[in-house]
């Protein structure tokens, strides 16, 4: 790993391999390591960029250097920006800087999950210019409804006073299928290490920048880019039928369904997962 500092943050990314950058983008609340099996694979013929977000990882350091503050400027949320909320916009803008630093200035292919989809559409509405291609990974268009936002604000509340342990119970239960966690519980727990090992700040800030997140449904139709959509066929947190949906709305968009996998899909099917990315490479 590596440690790029962008502005008063300090980053951590894997940078490995040569030739088209492919960014792969983690979600809530793991780290860049939800990615090792494509990381392998990819960088074989690509430059696989894997960083841990501001908050989490290795990129928690001096966390209350990397916490985020609300960034000044208009931008299109839901509601007002906490203080200590991580938007999804300030995540576009710390992977832009991370691309910069890099001396990365040629398109990307940008592939996230669940809030690393979120982040990659704040990217693509502000550095459409950087994408050469988009892989939307078990994710969601929508915003929360208010009710959701809520529960998020007191779940981030509740993780500052008690540590990740009650989201980490909250959660783990649905980002596995059923026959993974019957046959592989040891993949469940060295994800369950990964969210306890990661700070209630940036925890907290990302929940409440998620809250706020905007709804990008009506956005869809805009993008122009290359894009594969995928979804583990059991994910219970970003449904088969509404990832089918994305991809209807999205001109020209692949749409793939891994087996044996929910919401966790590169790490449950990584090879369903790779042949997949890696057919979507191969036409760009
Ligand atoms: C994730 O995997 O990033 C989370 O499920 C996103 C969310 O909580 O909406």
């Amino acid at each position: 790993m590596k440690s790029i500092s962008t502005g008063g943050t300090e980053l951590w990314c894997v940078d490995r391999g040569q030739g088209l950058p492919v960014l792969f983008v983690h979600g809530f609340p793991f780290d860049h390591t939800m990615w090792a099996g494509q990381i392998d694979v990819i960088s074989s013929q690509c430059r696989a960029i894997a960083p841990d977000l501001r908050g989490f990882g290795r990129s928690r350091k001096g966390d209350r250097a990397n916490l985020c503050e609300a960034p000044s400027g208009p931008f299109r949320q839901t509601g007002p920006v906490p203080f200590s909320a991580a938007t999804m916009d300030q995540f576009a803008d710390d992977l832009a800087a991370m691309l910069d630093a890099l001396g990365i200035d040629e398109p990307v292919v940008y592939c996230g999950l669940s809030m690393g989809g979120y982040i990659a559409f704040q990217f693509w509405r502000k550095y459409a210019d950087r994408l050469r291609g988009l892989i939307l990974c078990d994710t969601r268009a929508v915003a929360d409804a208010p009710e959701a936002a809520d529960a998020r604000r007191v779940m981030a509340d509740r993780v500052l006073a008690e540590g990740p342990g009650p989201l980490v119970e909250q959660m783990l239960p649905r980002l596995f299928a059923e026959a993974t966690r019957q046959k592989r519980p040891e993949m469940v727990e060295a994800l369950r290490r990964v969210m306890m090992a990661n700070s209630p700040e940036g925890i907290a800030a990302a929940a409440r920048g998620m809250a706020v997140r905007p709804d990008m449904t009506a956005a869809l139709g805009q993008i122009r880019c290359p894009t594969l959509v995928v979804v583990g066929q059991e994910d219970a947190i970003s449904p088969s039928a509404e990832m089918h949906g994305i991809a209807e709305a999205i001109a020209g968009a692949k749409f793939v369904e891994i087996p044996a996998a929910s919401h966790m899909s590169p790490l449950e099917n990584p090879a369903a997962v790779n042949a997949a990315i890696l057919d979507f490479l191969a036409t760009l």
